[in-house]
């Protein structure tokens, strides 16, 4: 059965919550109306109009979210037009680049302070405004705890960068010219002309990495108008879909559009479908699973791993592709076209935030460049982009991205060389007397959710100088922790358990053999039993990492990667649900 919305106005002026605040006559109402007016606005602002959050992560140190603090003009343009008020709220911004230890450490943070910002305030609707990687799950996570009609608007892709007329991708192109420089091929001066070059504009990450990624999957979700992640953030398209988004929302309070009606199962599985064809972030599926779980929907490692097998890979877009950027994707007809590609592995009755069927929104859409968006039989890859693997090294499973790292690295067995935490392979992994060669198996602990903490993007272990002078480009490494979704490499990565509450790869030990087998999807330390469990018994937790504040009740509630990162005590089925304030 079609899921198709009906459209019609389900919502009167009395039953908006919002009503609750402003209509009494009271005096609490009173006292919420005359704020109101203290800021200007008078009754012709909120009588009978739905009030429209807007959910602004901008900061002054989010360089990928600098024109938010313009475009949201175009949003609040948008929701006038429709009949709606609209009320910018601030959220925490988490800027890739600069936060430290890890943005990831923070994305639930933000969940809650989207959800609770929504749930105190006298909201109908949201707009919720993010791009830069851990922003748009937790955005979305947030909404859908607080369970209001929302639409998304992405911050879209900045332009190609440039350097003597070479095309620069974010992250991909920095670790290749850094690695040439570490081997001398690249001077001082040409590495101050690249820094200039390979951030031309505002706008999020334009290769295939975790911003592009996840924009992808809430477009795909149905949480954001048709095209919406594509549109480069300069593009004078990308103000025009800012409007409609907030004329769209109006409507949606109207119609009662709700997250929960959206973002079903088969939506999941939409996400994970492009997300595959995409040739996406690793990120992607600890942040899909944190969204399903939160949209009340089982899905998980092996939901990845089961469309890896039969969706390829055709966005040529880097790192997976060998060429393109995300420009380059929209001028190729975006998302949408990428979408009647994979039509066939497809839930197309899905509702989305337009009120019409996924189906709906991408009939007409269409291919400009078979290159860019390659026909499903000439892919860039055949299979997906993720492929997870499990063994006694990973029993809770572990992901690596195939489609980034070279066949014959695909199949490796080789002797483990062990680094206990970042500083200390920081320290030595640029001696020319390490003991490695390019058979070497690099092993990264104490990197995962808890002894990041937070799962730093540490996953991308550096080359050995040593081998890079050799030539050597790529070799195994394996973490707990995560890798930017602009790294490439045969890194094995979010292996779980971590190491940091005991989980098997605390007890590797350098020059034992490791073996991986992607195409068997399988992980193994080659050590006896007994030997296993004796190192497990003489295993010792390392001290926790925070005695307070946020990391306190981070490190108590954190979750392992295969269940998405989220806290534990905002799982759907963690106790009763939030009441509504009863004290307006
Ligand atoms: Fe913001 Fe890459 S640093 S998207």
């Amino acid at each position: 059965m079609s899921q198709e919305s009906s459209g019609k106005r389900v919502k009167t002026p009395e039953s908006l919550r919002s009503a609750r605040w402003f209509a009494p006559d009271d005096l609490r109402s009173f006292g919420h109306r005359s704020r109101a007016m203290q800021m200007g606005y008078g009754p012709e602002d909120w009588v009978g109009k739905p009030v429209i959050g807007i959910v602004n992560t901008w900061s002054d140190i989010n360089p990928c979210h600098s024109h938010f603090k313009h475009r949201v003009e175009d949003v609040k343009r948008g929701v006038l037009q429709a009949g709606g008020f609209p009320i910018e709220l601030p959220a925490l911004s988490l800027a890739e680049q600069y936060v430290k230890p890890t943005t990831m450490l923070y994305r639930n943070l933000l969940a809650m302070d989207v959800e609770e910002l929504l749930r105190c305030h006298p909201i109908d609707g949201v707009v919720l405004m993010g791009g830069c990687d851990k922003t748009t799950p937790a955005l979305l996570m947030g909404a859908t705890s607080a369970g209001l009609p929302s639409i998304y608007v992405p911050a879209g892709p900045m332009l190609r960068g440039n350097w003597h007329g070479k095309v620069l991708g974010s992250g991909s192109d920095a670790w290749k010219y850094w690695d040439d420089r570490r081997a001398g091929l690249i001077n001082q001066k040409d590495w101050i002309e690249i820094e200039g070059g390979i951030a031309r504009s505002h706008g999020t990450c334009m290769t295939m990495g975790t911003a592009s990624t996840m924009t992808a999957i809430a477009e795909a979700l149905g949480m954001t108008l048709p095209g919406a992640s594509s549109i480069p953030a300069p593009d004078s398209n990308h103000l025009r879909m800012s409007a409609e988004s907030g004329r769209r929302i109006v409507d949606m309070v109207w119609e009662d559009l709700t997250p929960n009606k959206i973002q079903t199962h088969a939506a999941f599985e939409n996400a994970i479908a492009v997300a595959m064809a995409m040739g996406c972030s690793t990120n992607a599926i600890i942040h899909v699973i944190a969204q399903a779980k939160r949209a009340g929907c089982d899905i998980g490692l092996e939901d990845f791993d089961r469309f890896s097998r039969f969706v390829p890979v055709i966005a040529n877009v880097r790192p997976s592709g060998d060429q393109y950027l995300m420009e380059d994707f929209f001028y190729a007809g975006g998302l949408p076209g990428l979408m009647t590609r994979i039509k066939q592995h497809l839930h197309l009755d899905t509702l989305t935030v337009t009120g019409k069927t996924l189906g709906e929104n991408i009939e007409g859409a269409a291919v400009y460049n078979d290159d860019v968006i390659r026909p499903i039989d000439n892919p860039i890859y055949a299979e997906g982009a993720l492929a997870v693997l499990k063994g006694n090294l990973a029993p809770d499973g572990c992901v690596i991205k195939p489609s980034a790292c070279p066949p014959h690295l695909h199949r490796h067995t080789g002797p483990a060389l062990v680094f206990d935490d970042y500083p200390s392979m920081k320290a030595v992994i640029d001696r020319d007397d390490l003991d490695v060669t390019a058979d070497h198996v690099l092993i990264l602990r104490n990197a995962g959710p808890q002894g990041g903490p937070g799962m730093p993007e540490w996953g991308m272990l550096p080359m050995p100088k040593k081998l890079l002078k050799q030539g050597v480009r790529d070799m195994l490494r394996m973490s707990d922790s995560r890798m930017s979704g602009t790294s490439y490499g045969a890194c094995v990565l979010h292996i779980s358990p971590e190491s940091f509450v005991g989980g098997p790869l605390a007890l590797v030990k350098t020059g034992d053999m490791i073996s991986v087998d992607v195409p068997a999807r399988t992980i193994n330390l080659d050590i006896s039993e007994e030997e296993f469990a004796r190192r497990k018994a003489a295993w010792k937790a390392p001290e926790p990492k925070y005695e307070r504040g946020y990391g306190w009740m981070f490190s108590k509630h954190i979750q392992q990667a295969n269940e998405g990162c989220d806290f534990d005590f905002l799982r759907t089925d963690f106790g009763k649900a939030v009441p509504e304030p009863d004290i307006y």
